[in-house]
């Protein structure tokens, strides 16, 4: 996925115009796992929505899948485009609307022309892998917790086997187990080959999963890099919070303490365990 020189500007020619994204240029490649970083409006939703077309530049060019999407001229293919990178927006659940889970999650397949049968088969094998059995197929989900809808709202976007998976705060509102295995889902489809782009405020998720990081702000983009050098090398402008893990390893060196990387780990481990029992004051 590449863009060229993007520019979007939302309610052009009236009083309340306002340029989101200015001159962005930026190639993700496939096969990464690359979280979209920055301060809250800096232009990371409004990114991610070039990317299958739900919003087009006002101004320059990017490229999808070798499909080509350019200011003001509807791009050709867009089906394809939109099953090739699947978009899961914060809060999905709420866009949830059929009156059972399956059909729900069948709503793409069957929107994308494919036959009722191979649909419902996609959606259960998209209801597996987001953790949910059949006794879940008839129920409406406005019955189910929050963290279950949003799980079936993933799901309806996994059913269209997209090669790209773009997603928008998907852990934000969950509970600790749950975002874990969240995100844990996502880690297989990684490592099954799917292009993973994940914007986040938690520099942790950022440490832990990611292997690429584009920073944004106000609308442009301040940085590209690998995830351990954004934590690493600090960025003018972005202070970057270090997860716990990584403070404790620059403390000890700080001090000049030879403790190997594993021991560190292990450490980090039992703070993490006792943090856990509730034994150690957070
Ligand atoms: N439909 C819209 N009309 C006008 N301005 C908008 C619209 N949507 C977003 N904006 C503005 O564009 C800027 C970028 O918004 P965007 O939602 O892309 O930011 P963001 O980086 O995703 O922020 P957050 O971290 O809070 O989700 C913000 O200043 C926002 O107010
Ligand atoms: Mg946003």
């Amino acid at each position: 996925m590449k863009l060229d020189h993007v520019y979007h500007t939302y309610s052009k020619k009236t009083p309340y115009q306002f340029e989101a994204l200015k001159d962005v240029t930026l190639t993700i490649e496939e096969g990464t796992f690359t979280a979209l970083v920055g301060h809250t409006g800096s232009g990371k939703s409004t990114l991610i929505q070039h990317l299958n077309a739900l919003l087009l530049p006002t101004q320059g060019q990017l490229t999808v899948n070798g499909v080509s999407i350019e200011a003001n001229k509807q791009p050709k293919n867009i089906k394809s485009l939109r099953q090739y990178a699947g978009l899961v927006f914060q809060f999905p659940e709420y866009q949830l609307f059929e009156e059972t889970v399956e059909q729900d999650v069948m709503f793409g397949p069957l929107n994308f022309g494919m036959k009722p049968e191979e649909a419902k088969k996609r959606a259960h094998e998209a209801l597996h892998l987001v953790g949910l059995d059949e006794s879940f197929y008839s129920r409406s989900p406005f019955e189910l917790s929050g963290g279950e809808r949003r799980r079936v709202a993933i799901a309806g976007i996994l059913a269209m086997q997209p090669k790209v998976l773009i997603l928008d705060e998907p852990t934000a509102g969950l509970d600790p187990q749950g975002a874990k295995a969240m995100m844990s889902l996502f880690v297989s489809l990684f490592q099954q080959g799917m292009t993973i782009v994940l914007v986040t405020h938690d520099m942790e998720l950022v440490y832990e999963y990611t292997d690429h990081v584009v920073v944004m702000q106000e609308g442009h983009v301040l940085k590209k890099t690998t995830t351990l050098d954004f934590f690493l090398t600090p960025i003018e402008g972005y202070p970057v919070m270090h997860p716990p893990f990584l403070q404790l390893l620059l403390l000890v060196q700080a001090k000049g303490i030879d403790l190997p990387f594993d021991q560190i780990k292990n450490l980090m481990q039992l703070i993490t365990y006792l943090k856990e029992i509730q034994r150690w004051p957070v």
